[in-house]
Protein backbone atom coordinates (compact mmCIF):
# COMPACT_ATOMS: atom_id res chain seq x y z
CA UNK A 1 0.00 0.00 0.00
CA UNK A 2 1.17 3.64 -0.54
CA UNK A 3 1.14 5.21 2.03
CA UNK A 4 2.11 8.65 2.81
CA UNK A 5 5.52 9.55 4.49
CA UNK A 6 7.53 12.12 5.42
CA UNK A 7 11.30 12.00 5.95
CA UNK A 8 12.83 13.23 9.23
CA UNK A 9 16.84 13.60 8.57
CA UNK A 10 18.52 13.70 11.78
CA UNK A 11 21.72 15.56 12.34
CA UNK A 12 22.10 14.31 15.67
CA UNK A 13 19.90 16.29 17.84
CA UNK A 14 18.47 15.60 21.04
CA UNK A 15 14.97 15.96 20.41
CA UNK A 16 14.75 13.89 17.10
CA UNK A 17 12.57 11.01 17.90
CA UNK A 18 10.70 13.71 19.16
CA UNK A 19 10.17 15.66 16.33
CA UNK A 20 9.15 12.28 14.72
CA UNK A 21 6.30 11.15 17.30
CA UNK A 22 5.01 14.68 17.32
CA UNK A 23 4.64 14.26 13.03
CA UNK A 24 3.22 11.18 13.82
CA UNK A 25 0.56 12.64 16.55
CA UNK A 26 -0.71 14.69 13.16
CA UNK A 27 -1.61 11.04 11.89
CA UNK A 28 1.26 11.38 9.52
CA UNK A 29 3.82 8.50 9.45
CA UNK A 30 7.42 9.32 9.11
CA UNK A 31 10.76 7.74 9.25
CA UNK A 32 14.15 9.06 10.86
CA UNK A 33 16.89 8.79 8.55
CA UNK A 34 20.87 9.70 9.46
CA UNK A 35 21.88 12.77 7.50
CA UNK A 36 24.60 10.20 5.71
CA UNK A 37 21.64 8.82 3.71
CA UNK A 38 21.92 8.88 0.39
CA UNK A 39 19.55 11.79 -1.32
CA UNK A 40 18.70 8.86 -4.04
CA UNK A 41 17.09 6.95 -1.62
CA UNK A 42 15.35 9.71 -0.01
CA UNK A 43 14.25 10.32 -3.18
CA UNK A 44 13.03 7.33 -4.28
CA UNK A 45 10.85 6.50 -0.45
CA UNK A 46 8.30 9.52 -2.52
CA UNK A 47 8.12 11.28 0.66
CA UNK A 48 5.63 14.14 0.85
CA UNK A 49 7.90 16.30 2.88
CA UNK A 50 11.18 16.26 4.69
CA UNK A 51 12.16 17.58 7.80
CA UNK A 52 15.45 18.65 8.94
CA UNK A 53 16.15 18.45 12.76
CA UNK A 54 18.71 19.98 15.14
CA UNK A 55 22.15 18.53 15.28
CA UNK A 56 25.22 19.77 18.18
CA UNK A 57 27.29 21.04 14.63
CA UNK A 58 28.15 24.35 13.46
CA UNK A 59 27.21 24.74 9.87
CA UNK A 60 30.19 26.74 8.48
CA UNK A 61 32.34 24.84 10.32
CA UNK A 62 34.75 22.38 7.97
CA UNK A 63 32.82 18.54 8.54
CA UNK A 64 29.72 19.93 10.10
CA UNK A 65 26.83 17.29 9.48
CA UNK A 66 25.34 18.83 5.79
CA UNK A 67 22.88 18.22 2.71
CA UNK A 68 23.05 18.18 -0.84
CA UNK A 69 21.50 21.67 -2.18
CA UNK A 70 19.57 19.40 -4.64
CA UNK A 71 17.45 18.39 -2.13
CA UNK A 72 15.77 21.75 -1.65
CA UNK A 73 15.17 21.32 -5.81
CA UNK A 74 12.98 18.37 -5.60
CA UNK A 75 9.78 20.34 -5.31
CA UNK A 76 9.37 18.40 -1.79
CA UNK A 77 8.36 20.99 1.18
CA UNK A 78 11.43 20.94 3.38
CA UNK A 79 10.96 22.15 7.12
CA UNK A 80 14.27 23.26 8.69
CA UNK A 81 14.44 23.03 12.65
CA UNK A 82 17.60 24.46 14.40
CA UNK A 83 20.54 23.48 13.02
CA UNK A 84 18.39 22.24 10.13
CA UNK A 85 16.91 25.81 9.74
CA UNK A 86 20.87 27.43 9.85
CA UNK A 87 22.40 24.37 7.59
CA UNK A 88 19.09 25.68 4.89
CA UNK A 89 19.59 28.86 5.20
CA UNK A 90 23.73 28.15 4.66
CA UNK A 91 23.28 25.51 1.71
CA UNK A 92 21.20 28.26 0.08
CA UNK A 93 22.81 30.70 -0.03
CA UNK A 94 21.94 32.92 3.07
CA UNK A 95 24.57 34.17 6.65
CA UNK A 96 24.94 32.12 9.51
CA UNK A 97 27.24 33.31 12.24
CA UNK A 98 28.14 32.95 16.12
CA UNK A 99 25.46 34.58 18.16
CA UNK A 100 26.26 37.38 20.76
CA UNK A 101 24.28 35.74 23.28
CA UNK A 102 23.19 32.22 23.60
CA UNK A 103 19.39 31.86 23.36
CA UNK A 104 18.27 29.35 25.39
CA UNK A 105 14.43 28.51 27.47
CA UNK A 106 11.43 30.07 26.73
CA UNK A 107 11.38 32.94 25.08
CA UNK A 108 8.85 35.61 23.61
CA UNK A 109 8.50 34.83 19.88
CA UNK A 110 6.86 37.41 17.41
CA UNK A 111 5.26 35.15 14.19
CA UNK A 112 3.75 36.38 10.96
CA UNK A 113 0.36 34.64 11.08
CA UNK A 114 0.13 35.27 7.44
CA UNK A 115 2.20 32.35 6.74
CA UNK A 116 0.55 28.89 6.57
CA UNK A 117 3.27 27.51 9.07
CA UNK A 118 1.69 30.15 11.72
CA UNK A 119 -2.12 29.46 10.69
CA UNK A 120 -4.10 29.73 13.83
CA UNK A 121 -0.87 30.49 15.81
CA UNK A 122 -1.10 33.30 18.17
CA UNK A 123 0.81 36.56 16.97
CA UNK A 124 3.01 36.68 19.86
CA UNK A 125 3.56 33.39 21.96
CA UNK A 126 6.23 31.44 23.72
CA UNK A 127 8.71 29.19 22.07
CA UNK A 128 11.80 27.30 23.47
CA UNK A 129 15.42 28.45 22.30
CA UNK A 130 18.27 26.77 22.35
CA UNK A 131 21.51 27.83 20.00
CA UNK A 132 24.76 29.55 19.76
CA UNK A 133 24.43 30.30 16.12
CA UNK A 134 22.45 32.40 14.45
CA UNK A 135 20.51 33.27 10.74
CA UNK A 136 22.41 36.49 10.58
CA UNK A 137 20.90 36.94 7.02
CA UNK A 138 18.01 34.76 5.08
CA UNK A 139 18.69 33.09 1.93
CA UNK A 140 18.08 35.00 -1.79
CA UNK A 141 13.99 34.73 -1.81
CA UNK A 142 13.54 34.14 2.04
CA UNK A 143 11.02 36.28 3.71
CA UNK A 144 11.43 36.72 7.58
CA UNK A 145 7.88 35.30 9.70
CA UNK A 146 8.93 35.29 13.16
CA UNK A 147 11.80 36.85 15.60
CA UNK A 148 12.62 37.53 18.88
CA UNK A 149 14.63 40.44 21.07
CA UNK A 150 17.48 38.29 20.15
CA UNK A 151 17.06 36.72 17.71
CA UNK A 152 16.27 38.37 13.80
CA UNK A 153 15.13 35.51 11.77
CA UNK A 154 13.11 33.15 14.14
CA UNK A 155 11.63 31.58 11.44
CA UNK A 156 11.67 31.89 7.30
CA UNK A 157 9.94 31.02 4.42
CA UNK A 158 10.30 30.94 0.86
CA UNK A 159 7.14 29.90 -0.25
CA UNK A 160 6.91 29.63 -3.84
CA UNK A 161 9.70 26.22 -3.00
CA UNK A 162 7.78 25.28 0.19
CA UNK A 163 11.00 25.88 2.00
CA UNK A 164 10.42 26.29 5.80
CA UNK A 165 12.84 26.83 8.57
CA UNK A 166 12.06 27.26 12.53
CA UNK A 167 15.19 28.47 14.87
CA UNK A 168 13.36 27.14 17.79
CA UNK A 169 11.88 23.84 18.73
CA UNK A 170 8.26 23.18 18.07
CA UNK A 171 8.53 19.54 18.86
CA UNK A 172 9.33 20.70 22.69
CA UNK A 173 6.08 20.96 24.72
CA UNK A 174 7.83 24.44 25.75
CA UNK A 175 7.13 26.25 22.65
CA UNK A 176 3.16 26.57 23.65
CA UNK A 177 1.77 26.40 20.06
CA UNK A 178 4.30 23.74 18.61
CA UNK A 179 2.33 21.02 17.58
CA UNK A 180 -0.15 23.39 15.17
CA UNK A 181 3.20 24.44 13.51
CA UNK A 182 4.20 21.20 12.76
CA UNK A 183 0.39 20.30 12.58
CA UNK A 184 0.39 23.21 9.60
CA UNK A 185 3.48 21.99 8.16
CA UNK A 186 2.59 18.44 7.19
CA UNK A 187 -0.94 18.58 6.94
CA UNK A 188 -1.34 21.64 5.10
CA UNK A 189 2.03 22.37 3.70
CA UNK A 190 3.10 18.79 2.49
CA UNK A 191 -0.88 17.84 2.02
CA UNK A 192 -0.91 14.73 3.85
CA UNK A 193 -4.06 13.38 4.48
CA UNK A 194 -3.31 12.16 7.81
CA UNK A 195 -3.75 8.43 7.23
CA UNK A 196 -1.87 7.30 9.81
CA UNK A 197 -3.95 5.56 12.69
CA UNK A 198 -3.69 3.06 15.39
CA UNK A 199 -7.45 1.15 14.41
CA UNK A 200 -6.24 0.55 10.51
CA UNK A 201 -3.02 -0.17 11.06
CA UNK A 202 -3.91 -3.27 13.39
CA UNK A 203 -6.44 -4.57 10.17
CA UNK A 204 -3.90 -4.03 8.38
CA UNK A 205 -1.17 -6.08 10.21
CA UNK A 206 -3.21 -8.52 11.36
CA UNK A 207 -4.39 -9.22 8.01
CA UNK A 208 -0.50 -8.80 6.56
CA UNK A 209 0.92 -11.27 9.39
CA UNK A 210 -1.95 -14.06 8.24
CA UNK A 211 -0.63 -14.13 4.94
CA UNK A 212 2.73 -14.21 5.48
CA UNK A 213 2.81 -17.08 8.36
CA UNK A 214 -0.04 -19.19 6.59
CA UNK A 215 -0.34 -22.33 8.53
CA UNK A 216 3.28 -21.69 10.14
CA UNK A 217 3.78 -22.37 13.42
CA UNK A 218 5.67 -19.03 15.70
CA UNK A 219 7.08 -18.96 18.97
CA UNK A 220 7.05 -15.81 20.86
CA UNK A 221 8.95 -15.22 24.25
CA UNK A 222 6.63 -12.97 26.45
CA UNK A 223 7.65 -11.31 29.60
CA UNK A 224 4.31 -9.41 29.79
CA UNK A 225 5.74 -6.55 29.49
CA UNK A 226 4.26 -3.62 26.83
CA UNK A 227 5.91 -4.57 23.68
CA UNK A 228 5.75 -8.47 23.75
CA UNK A 229 2.39 -8.62 25.00
CA UNK A 230 1.14 -6.28 22.52
CA UNK A 231 3.21 -7.88 20.16
CA UNK A 232 1.65 -11.31 21.07
CA UNK A 233 -1.96 -10.09 21.04
CA UNK A 234 -1.61 -8.96 17.69
CA UNK A 235 -0.04 -12.35 16.51
CA UNK A 236 -2.78 -14.26 18.20
CA UNK A 237 -5.84 -12.52 16.58
CA UNK A 238 -4.23 -13.17 13.30
CA UNK A 239 -2.96 -16.62 13.87
CA UNK A 240 -4.57 -17.78 16.82
CA UNK A 241 -2.98 -21.18 18.76
CA UNK A 242 -0.48 -21.61 15.67
CA UNK A 243 1.09 -19.03 18.07
CA UNK A 244 2.80 -20.60 21.64
CA UNK A 245 3.99 -18.10 23.88
CA UNK A 246 6.79 -18.90 25.96
CA UNK A 247 6.83 -17.22 29.36
CA UNK A 248 9.54 -17.45 32.19
CA UNK A 249 9.46 -16.58 35.11
CA UNK A 250 12.96 -15.51 36.42
CA UNK A 251 11.91 -15.07 40.47
CA UNK A 252 12.66 -11.40 39.62
CA UNK A 253 9.66 -10.08 39.21
CA UNK A 254 6.81 -7.67 41.21
CA UNK A 255 5.26 -9.46 43.41
CA UNK A 256 2.11 -11.62 42.12
CA UNK A 257 3.13 -10.60 38.66
CA UNK A 258 3.83 -14.04 37.36
CA UNK A 259 0.44 -15.03 38.05
CA UNK A 260 -0.72 -11.66 37.01
CA UNK A 261 0.17 -12.52 33.48
CA UNK A 262 -0.52 -16.24 33.65
CA UNK A 263 -4.29 -14.53 34.17
CA UNK A 264 -4.38 -13.02 31.18
CA UNK A 265 -2.38 -15.20 28.55
CA UNK A 266 -2.93 -18.62 30.07
CA UNK A 267 -5.31 -20.49 29.33
CA UNK A 268 -8.07 -19.34 32.13
CA UNK A 269 -7.48 -16.09 29.72
CA UNK A 270 -9.36 -14.66 27.00
CA UNK A 271 -6.73 -15.29 24.20
CA UNK A 272 -6.22 -17.90 21.50
CA UNK A 273 -2.42 -19.20 22.06
CA UNK A 274 -0.85 -21.81 23.51
CA UNK A 275 0.64 -20.81 26.73
CA UNK A 276 3.73 -21.96 28.79
CA UNK A 277 4.94 -20.74 31.71
CA UNK A 278 8.43 -21.68 33.02
CA UNK A 279 8.85 -21.72 37.06
CA UNK A 280 12.75 -21.15 36.72
CA UNK A 281 13.48 -19.01 39.77
CA UNK A 282 15.67 -21.81 41.48
CA UNK A 283 17.76 -22.11 38.19
CA UNK A 284 18.25 -18.06 38.37
CA UNK A 285 18.83 -18.08 41.97
CA UNK A 286 21.34 -21.05 41.86
CA UNK A 287 23.14 -18.70 39.23
CA UNK A 288 23.17 -15.38 40.80
CA UNK A 289 24.86 -16.68 44.37
CA UNK A 290 27.41 -14.77 45.23
CA UNK A 291 27.74 -12.59 42.31
CA UNK A 292 28.06 -9.01 43.22
CA UNK A 293 29.00 -6.68 39.90
CA UNK A 294 25.91 -5.17 38.21
CA UNK A 295 26.75 -5.84 34.86
CA UNK A 296 27.80 -9.37 35.81
CA UNK A 297 24.38 -9.79 37.20
CA UNK A 298 22.93 -8.53 34.10
CA UNK A 299 24.71 -10.89 31.85
CA UNK A 300 23.56 -13.74 33.89
CA UNK A 301 20.15 -12.80 33.97
CA UNK A 302 19.96 -12.35 29.99
CA UNK A 303 21.83 -15.82 29.41
CA UNK A 304 20.27 -17.72 31.65
CA UNK A 305 16.63 -16.37 30.12
CA UNK A 306 18.10 -17.62 27.06
CA UNK A 307 18.88 -20.72 28.20
CA UNK A 308 16.09 -21.35 29.74
CA UNK A 309 13.67 -20.45 26.48
CA UNK A 310 15.95 -22.40 24.49
CA UNK A 311 15.45 -25.27 26.43
CA UNK A 312 11.73 -24.82 25.66
CA UNK A 313 11.36 -23.99 22.29
CA UNK A 314 13.64 -27.44 21.71
CA UNK A 315 10.68 -29.08 23.27
CA UNK A 316 8.42 -27.53 20.76
CA UNK A 317 10.50 -28.56 17.90
CA UNK A 318 11.20 -26.45 14.59
CA UNK A 319 9.31 -23.23 14.51
CA UNK A 320 8.68 -21.19 11.50
CA UNK A 321 8.63 -17.61 12.95
CA UNK A 322 10.26 -15.68 16.16
CA UNK A 323 8.13 -13.10 17.28
CA UNK A 324 10.36 -10.05 18.48
CA UNK A 325 8.94 -7.11 20.63
CA UNK A 326 10.96 -4.95 19.10
CA UNK A 327 9.88 -0.60 18.81
CA UNK A 328 10.84 1.74 16.72
CA UNK A 329 13.46 3.63 18.98
CA UNK A 330 15.25 0.28 18.71
CA UNK A 331 15.52 0.80 15.74
CA UNK A 332 16.77 4.11 15.56
CA UNK A 333 19.55 3.49 18.22
CA UNK A 334 20.78 0.83 16.47
CA UNK A 335 21.07 2.08 13.80
CA UNK A 336 22.33 5.67 14.42
CA UNK A 337 24.38 4.54 17.91
CA UNK A 338 27.66 3.84 18.80
CA UNK A 339 28.64 7.34 19.74
CA UNK A 340 27.07 6.97 23.28
CA UNK A 341 29.50 5.61 26.44
CA UNK A 342 27.99 2.40 28.16
CA UNK A 343 26.43 3.22 31.52
CA UNK A 344 24.56 0.14 31.48
CA UNK A 345 23.57 -2.84 29.33
CA UNK A 346 20.24 -1.98 28.68
CA UNK A 347 19.22 -3.64 25.62
CA UNK A 348 22.16 -6.45 24.86
CA UNK A 349 20.64 -8.12 27.28
CA UNK A 350 19.16 -11.80 26.25
CA UNK A 351 19.91 -10.90 22.41
CA UNK A 352 18.87 -13.28 20.22
CA UNK A 353 18.98 -17.57 21.08
CA UNK A 354 21.21 -19.54 19.39
CA UNK A 355 19.73 -22.85 19.20
CA UNK A 356 15.99 -22.00 18.30
CA UNK A 357 14.82 -23.38 15.31
CA UNK A 358 13.63 -20.91 13.21
CA UNK A 359 13.39 -19.65 9.65
CA UNK A 360 12.16 -15.69 9.71
CA UNK A 361 12.14 -12.94 12.88
CA UNK A 362 8.50 -11.24 12.63
CA UNK A 363 8.91 -7.88 14.46
CA UNK A 364 5.06 -6.41 14.15
CA UNK A 365 5.72 -3.62 16.21
CA UNK A 366 8.73 -2.35 14.66
CA UNK A 367 7.51 0.87 12.98
CA UNK A 368 5.85 1.66 16.40
CA UNK A 369 6.43 4.65 19.35
CA UNK A 370 6.07 3.87 22.82
CA UNK A 371 2.81 5.68 22.87
CA UNK A 372 1.61 3.95 19.58
CA UNK A 373 2.17 0.40 21.09
CA UNK A 374 0.26 1.42 23.64
CA UNK A 375 -2.77 3.09 21.55
CA UNK A 376 -2.41 -0.61 19.56
CA UNK A 377 -2.53 -2.42 22.81
CA UNK A 378 -5.84 -0.44 23.98
CA UNK A 379 -7.26 -1.32 20.25
CA UNK A 380 -6.43 -5.01 20.94
CA UNK A 381 -8.52 -4.73 23.95
CA UNK A 382 -5.43 -5.99 26.10
CA UNK A 383 -6.27 -4.76 29.43
CA UNK A 384 -5.23 -1.14 30.90
CA UNK A 385 -3.28 -2.53 33.81
CA UNK A 386 -1.10 -4.28 31.43
CA UNK A 387 -1.26 -1.26 28.30
CA UNK A 388 -0.31 1.29 31.11
CA UNK A 389 2.29 -0.72 33.07
CA UNK A 390 5.27 1.19 34.41
CA UNK A 391 8.91 0.40 32.37
CA UNK A 392 10.58 -2.50 34.49
CA UNK A 393 13.80 -3.46 33.52
CA UNK A 394 14.69 -7.07 31.69
CA UNK A 395 17.02 -8.23 34.56
CA UNK A 396 14.01 -7.30 37.04
CA UNK A 397 14.71 -6.95 40.96
CA UNK A 398 17.83 -8.46 40.48
CA UNK A 399 19.13 -4.30 39.24
CA UNK A 400 16.77 -3.86 42.42
CA UNK A 401 18.63 -5.22 45.00
CA UNK A 402 22.42 -3.30 45.36
CA UNK A 403 24.88 -6.59 45.89
CA UNK A 404 24.14 -10.26 45.99
CA UNK A 405 20.06 -11.70 44.80
CA UNK A 406 18.92 -13.86 47.40
CA UNK A 407 15.43 -15.73 47.40
CA UNK A 408 14.71 -13.50 50.77
CA UNK A 409 16.19 -10.16 49.81
CA UNK A 410 13.81 -10.71 46.52
CA UNK A 411 10.54 -11.51 49.18
CA UNK A 412 11.40 -8.15 50.74
CA UNK A 413 11.78 -6.09 48.36
CA UNK A 414 8.78 -7.76 46.63
CA UNK A 415 6.61 -6.58 49.93
CA UNK A 416 7.79 -3.57 50.21
CA UNK A 417 7.84 -2.49 46.55
CA UNK A 418 3.69 -3.99 46.83
CA UNK A 419 2.94 -1.74 49.50
CA UNK A 420 4.57 1.40 48.04
CA UNK A 421 2.52 0.76 44.54
CA UNK A 422 -0.19 -0.22 46.66
CA UNK A 423 -0.15 3.26 48.68
CA UNK A 424 1.15 5.43 45.17
CA UNK A 425 -2.22 4.13 43.56
CA UNK A 426 -4.30 5.25 46.79
CA UNK A 427 -2.84 8.48 46.52
CA UNK A 428 -3.75 8.66 42.96
CA UNK A 429 -0.48 9.38 41.90
CA UNK A 430 -0.15 6.15 39.89
CA UNK A 431 -0.51 7.92 36.60
CA UNK A 432 1.26 10.95 37.49
CA UNK A 433 4.58 9.50 37.91
CA UNK A 434 6.71 7.89 35.36
CA UNK A 435 8.33 5.24 37.10
CA UNK A 436 8.71 4.42 41.14
CA UNK A 437 9.16 1.67 42.47
CA UNK A 438 11.39 0.33 46.12
CA UNK A 439 14.54 -1.50 46.05
CA UNK A 440 17.03 -2.85 48.50
CA UNK A 441 20.37 -1.21 49.61
CA UNK A 442 23.10 -3.29 50.33
CA UNK A 443 22.89 -1.02 53.84
CA UNK A 444 21.76 -2.85 57.14
CA UNK A 445 21.88 -0.45 59.84
CA UNK A 446 20.59 -0.02 63.38
CA UNK A 447 17.15 0.58 64.99
CA UNK A 448 15.04 -0.16 67.31
CA UNK A 449 11.49 -1.69 67.69
CA UNK A 450 9.43 -2.68 70.82
CA UNK A 451 12.26 -1.85 73.26
CA UNK A 452 14.64 -4.77 71.21
CA UNK A 453 17.70 -3.77 68.89
CA UNK A 454 17.19 -4.29 65.72
CA UNK A 455 20.13 -4.73 62.95
CA UNK A 456 18.00 -5.14 59.52
CA UNK A 457 17.93 -3.44 55.69
CA UNK A 458 17.55 -0.45 54.53
CA UNK A 459 14.64 0.07 51.59
CA UNK A 460 14.93 2.99 49.14
CA UNK A 461 12.07 4.34 47.64
CA UNK A 462 12.35 6.05 43.93
CA UNK A 463 9.92 7.95 42.12
CA UNK A 464 10.65 10.08 39.01
CA UNK A 465 9.04 11.80 36.49
CA UNK A 466 10.84 11.88 32.59
CA UNK A 467 9.74 12.16 28.98
CA UNK A 468 12.12 10.19 28.02
CA UNK A 469 13.93 7.96 31.14
CA UNK A 470 17.81 9.51 29.63
CA UNK A 471 17.15 12.28 31.99
CA UNK A 472 15.29 12.37 35.05
CA UNK A 473 13.40 14.46 38.14
CA UNK A 474 12.89 12.64 41.32
CA UNK A 475 9.29 13.53 42.00
CA UNK A 476 8.22 15.54 45.07
CA UNK A 477 6.04 12.76 46.96
CA UNK A 478 3.71 14.19 49.31
CA UNK A 479 5.16 13.61 52.90
CA UNK A 480 2.05 12.18 54.41
CA UNK A 481 1.89 9.40 51.13
CA UNK A 482 5.69 9.32 52.26
CA UNK A 483 5.33 8.37 55.83
CA UNK A 484 2.20 6.21 55.31
CA UNK A 485 4.18 4.11 53.04
CA UNK A 486 7.67 4.01 55.60
CA UNK A 487 5.28 2.91 58.79
CA UNK A 488 3.30 0.04 56.65
CA UNK A 489 6.67 -1.30 55.50
CA UNK A 490 8.73 -1.14 58.54
CA UNK A 491 5.61 -2.73 60.49
CA UNK A 492 4.53 -5.09 57.65
CA UNK A 493 8.09 -6.29 55.74
CA UNK A 494 10.33 -8.69 58.23
CA UNK A 495 14.24 -7.22 58.34
CA UNK A 496 13.15 -3.99 57.17
CA UNK A 497 13.95 -1.36 60.01
CA UNK A 498 14.75 1.94 57.71
CA UNK A 499 13.06 3.44 54.79
CA UNK A 500 14.81 6.19 52.60
CA UNK A 501 13.72 8.31 49.54
CA UNK A 502 15.81 8.64 47.16
CA UNK A 503 15.56 12.47 45.51
CA UNK A 504 18.74 12.17 43.17
CA UNK A 505 18.14 13.29 39.49
CA UNK A 506 19.20 11.61 36.57
CA UNK A 507 22.05 12.68 35.83
CA UNK A 508 23.78 12.45 38.06
CA UNK A 509 22.22 9.18 39.60
CA UNK A 510 20.25 6.72 37.10
CA UNK A 511 16.87 5.57 37.57
CA UNK A 512 17.65 2.42 38.54
CA UNK A 513 20.13 1.92 41.35
CA UNK A 514 22.53 -0.83 39.61
P1 LIG B 1 18.56 3.89 34.16
O1 LIG B 1 18.70 3.08 35.40
O2 LIG B 1 19.68 3.63 33.19
O3 LIG B 1 17.22 3.38 33.47
O4 LIG B 1 18.39 5.34 34.43
C1 LIG B 1 16.56 3.99 32.39
C2 LIG B 1 15.35 3.14 32.05
O5 LIG B 1 15.78 1.86 31.57
C3 LIG B 1 15.29 0.82 32.40
N1 LIG B 1 16.39 -0.15 32.56
C4 LIG B 1 16.47 -1.34 31.92
N2 LIG B 1 15.63 -1.92 31.05
N3 LIG B 1 17.08 -3.79 30.92
C5 LIG B 1 15.94 -3.16 30.55
O6 LIG B 1 15.18 -3.73 29.78
C6 LIG B 1 17.97 -3.27 31.79
O7 LIG B 1 18.99 -3.87 32.09
C7 LIG B 1 17.63 -1.97 32.32
N4 LIG B 1 18.26 -1.14 33.19
C8 LIG B 1 17.47 -0.03 33.33
C9 LIG B 1 14.92 1.48 33.71
O8 LIG B 1 13.91 0.75 34.39
C10 LIG B 1 14.45 2.84 33.24
O9 LIG B 1 13.12 2.81 32.79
Amino acid sequence: MDKELVVVIDFGGQYNQLVARRVRECNVYCEIYSYKTDLAKIKAMNPKGIILTGGPSSCYEEGAASCSPELFDLGIPVLGLCYGAQLMAHVLGGKVAKAAVREYGKTEVDVDTSSELFTGVTPHTICWMSHFDYIAETAPGFKTIAFTADCPVAAAECKEKKLYSIQFHPEVLHTAEGSKMLYNFVRNICGCCGDWRMDSFVEENIQAIREKVGGGKVLCALSGGVDSSVAAVLLSKAVGNQLTCVFVDHGLLRKKEGDEVEAVFGSNGSYDLNFIRVNAQERFYAKLKGVEEPEKKRKIIGEEFIRVFEEEAQKIGTVDFLVQGTIYPDVVESGLGGESAVIKSHHNVGGLPDYVDFKEIIEPLRSLFKDEVRKVGLELGIPEHLVFRQPFPGPGLGVRIVGEVTAEKVKIVQDADAIYREEISNAGLDRDINQYFAALTNMRSVGVMGDERTYDYAVALRAVNTVDFMTAEAAALPWEVLQKVTSRIINEVSHVNRVLYDVTSKPPGTIEFE
